[in-house]
């Protein structure tokens, strides 16, 4: 069962090991890791590109097998900012443990990240939000975590804490700076709680309405592994959804993932002014 393989892996060793191979690139160390969401790959083309490093080069990485994640680490600089992306990342959905969905964070940790930058493409379940839109997480609500499947579920890691506090698990400050970003840039940007739940279904209209009524304003696969682990770590967080869709049952919703993906493509370049807008203004 999960929680027992879980606990033979050691997971900081292996982030160092996969960090070690990268660091043979000779990019400069990044100071800050943005992950990117389906369909987002776009958002790199800002970056002044050092290294593209292929996942499946990379010891330990998961491998994507997602349409619209294509699995590239990318090193360069954006904004002035030593940076690493991920452009694709793995799901529990396709088999993975929420430790090894988590893996990213311990990698860019590992890599010597301060900062994580996570993005991804949600459902809306706010009557208010249109598909296109962006969100700005101000906090989340993991029914896979609640349910026993955190990915910190396994033995202490040592020097790390065991019960991490997720009271400000999206930096205020970082929450701050893209809220400004947004202003100066004319990006309209909503604010909203995050729901993850395990997919890869879609919700039915009934589950959507409970989702909503427990305060979610969106609901996505992902992500939250990622922030969980970098928590762990200390690393300042800020994540971004495009509502790609209605969520299930509501007026107009549409699930199927090439509009999804079509729809989150779209928002692309608003998403990359916004984030070179948050690593414009980012403390060093
Ligand atoms: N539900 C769950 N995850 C999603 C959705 C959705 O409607 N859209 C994009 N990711």
């Amino acid at each position: 069962m999960w929680w027992y393989s879980a606990a033979m892996i050691d997971w900081t060793q292996r982030a160092n090991d996969a960090a070690k191979t990268v660091r043979r690139f000779e990019a400069p160390s990044p100071r800050v890791g943005l992950v990117l969401g389906s369909g987002l790959g776009d958002v790199a083309r800002a970056i002044a590109v050092a290294a593209t490093v292929e996942t499946t080069d990379i010891p330990f990485f998961p491998r994507s097998t997602v349409a619209g994640h294509a699995g590239k680490l990318i090193l360069g600089e954006w904004a002035g900012r030593s940076i690493a992306v991920l452009a694709g990342r793995v799901h529990g959905y396709e088999g993975y443990s929420a430790a090894e969905a988590g893996f990213t964070a311990r990698f860019l940790g590992a890599l010597g990240c301060r900062a994580l930058v996570v993005t991804n493409a949600a459902g809306g379940l706010n009557p208010s939000f249109q598909p296109g839109d962006l969100m700005l997480i101000e906090d989340h609500i993991s029914l896979p975590s609640l349910a026993g499947l955190s990915p910190l579920v396994g033995p202490a890691i040592e020097g790390l804490p065991r019960f991490v506090d997720l009271t400000d698990a999206y930096s205020p400050t970082l929450k701050k700076i893209a809220t400004e970003s947004a202003r100066a840039n004319g990006i309209s940007l909503r604010h909203g709680q995050y729901v993850m739940v395990g997919g890869p279904n879609f919700e039915t209209p009934a589950e959507v309405r409970f989702l909503r009524s427990i305060g979610g304003d969106a609901v996505g696969m992902s992500t939250i592994p990622e922030v969980i682990v970098a928590r762990q770590l200390d690393l300042e967080v800020v994540g971004l959804s495009v509502i790609s869709n209605l969520a299930a049952g509501l007026p107009g919703a549409l699930l199927r993932h090439d509009d999804v993906l079509a729809t989150v493509e779209r928002a692309a370049s608003s998403v990359r002014c916004l984030v070179e807008g948050i690593l414009n203004r980012m403390p060093e």
